[in-house]
């Protein structure tokens, strides 16, 4: 049985790989996300704005997330179903149309044709920040999620810091005109709550960095690991939410969260003392034998219990409901169109990233037999 709570002399932290002791941490006081507090990162890090409610503590996390969060509520997402059905629509058109194109081009990623576009044209939408807000996003949030590595180095900082100055240059004009307006999208709303503009910024740029790189990633690992389990397809169509849950349990793209002791505890009889790093290993809890009999194998129908891949607790992923209608809508509407869709190259490749299960890239055929490359490929 895998060690629940284990000390990581390299790292200099304790990794914590049981559902139970993950939860105590994530749901518990006397921890803190506050980059300031960490052992692990740059002192530099420390400077990483302080109004992004993912890297602040109660009672600022508290204030933050009250006014944030009911743009996010189930029922406000639930409203949003669909538009979110004819974005998935027409990036599947496009899809198709490149795979038509395909003799005079690259063969169609998964991740970089389909993956990526639905949630920037769901949050380009949702901010309603048109094409060119888009594309500043497109080109922004590789190196903006790099603010989010458990482990970021100063190159990461520095990347992560180019990036989010880019995308502030391009929403401060933005924010002025919205100021004072009454208008629907994301940005005057929170504009016309007791949040500054220098906080409505940091959320803006906070979304962007959470929201779709992640996003994009469940699609593309979720999408690999069904066309590697064909048999699962009617499970997807019969009960999208059900299915997505499995897929966030098994492929979840957010691998590992980092907290620090405020103060000493006793988790599952280890001693972590005040001013200690814990790593929650989000892959492994989600694998846990203690939760789930057989927790290796993908299976559509299981039924709860529920896995930690939004996290848990005070800072349980804000964007969860949204980021879950997306990939039903995304995943179930890919293979209803193309069924028979398949990896060209599998294993394929996965990026090098500490905190992130995510792909490098996904080329795939979309009609079985069609591409010469795909013979040979069970
Ligand atoms: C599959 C997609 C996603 C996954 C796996 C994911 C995962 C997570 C996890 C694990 C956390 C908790 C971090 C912690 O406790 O330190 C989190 C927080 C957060 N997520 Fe997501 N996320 C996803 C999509 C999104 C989307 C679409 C948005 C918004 C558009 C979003 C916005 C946020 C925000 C704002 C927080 C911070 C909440 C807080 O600190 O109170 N996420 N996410």
């Amino acid at each position: 049985m895998t060690q629940s709570v284990i000390w990581d002399e390299q790292a200099g932290a304790f990794r914590v790989r049981g559902f139970e002791e993950a939860s105590s941490v994530l749901r518990g006081s006397g921890w803190s996300s506050d980059p300031a507090n960490s052992p692990l990162l740059p002192a530099d890090l420390a400077q990483v704005p302080s109004s992004m409610m993912l890297f602040t503590d109660p009672p600022d996390h508290t204030r933050l997330r009250r006014l944030i969060a009911p743009a996010f509520s189930a029922r406000a997402v639930e409203a949003f179903r669909g538009r979110v059905a004819s974005v998935v629509e027409s990036c599947l058109d496009q899809l198709e149309d490149a795979f038509q194109d395909r003799d005079s081009r690259e063969p169609v990623d998964l991740l970089a044709d389909f993956g990526y576009l639905v949630p920037l044209a769901v949050i380009a939408e949702l901010l309603d920040v048109g094409v060119e807000g888009a594309q500043v996003f497109l080109e922004q949030t590789p190196d903006l999620v790099r603010l989010l590595e458990v482990d970021a180095d100063q190159e990461d900082l520095r990347l992560a810091v180019t990036a989010g100055i880019e995308v502030t240059l391009f929403l401060t004009p933005i924010l002025a005109s919205r100021k004072g307006g009454d208008g629907e999208d994301f940005i005057s709303q929170l504009l016309r709550t007791e949040l500054t503009v220098d906080e409505v910024m940091a959320t803006c740029v906070l979304l962007l960095a959470a929201g779709h790189e992640t996003t994009a990633n469940l699609i593309a690992s979720g999408g690999l690991a069904l066309m590697r389990h064909r048999d699962q397809l009617p499970a997807l169509q019969e009960n999208p939410a059900r299915a997505v849950d499995e897929l966030v349990r098994l492929e979840g793209p957010v691998k590992i969260i980092g907290r620090t002791a405020l103060t000493d505890h006793d988790l599952g009889g280890v001693r972590v003392g005040a001013g200690q790093a814990v790593l929650i290993e989000l892959d492994q809890v989600n694998r846990d034998e203690r939760r789930w009999t057989a927790p290796e194998r993908l299976d559509l129908t299981r039924e709860g219990p529920g896995n930690l891949g939004f996290g848990t607790g005070i800072h349980f992923c804000l964007g969860a409901a949204l980021a879950r209608l997306e990939a039903e809508e995304a995943l179930g509407r890919f293979f209803g169109r193309f069924p028979q869709a398949q990896p060209l190259t599998d294993p394929p490749t996965w990026r090098r990233s500490s905190t992130f299960h995510a792909l490098a890239e996904l080329p795939i055929s979309l009609h079985q037999r069609e591409h010469p490359l795909v013979r040979g490929v069970a």
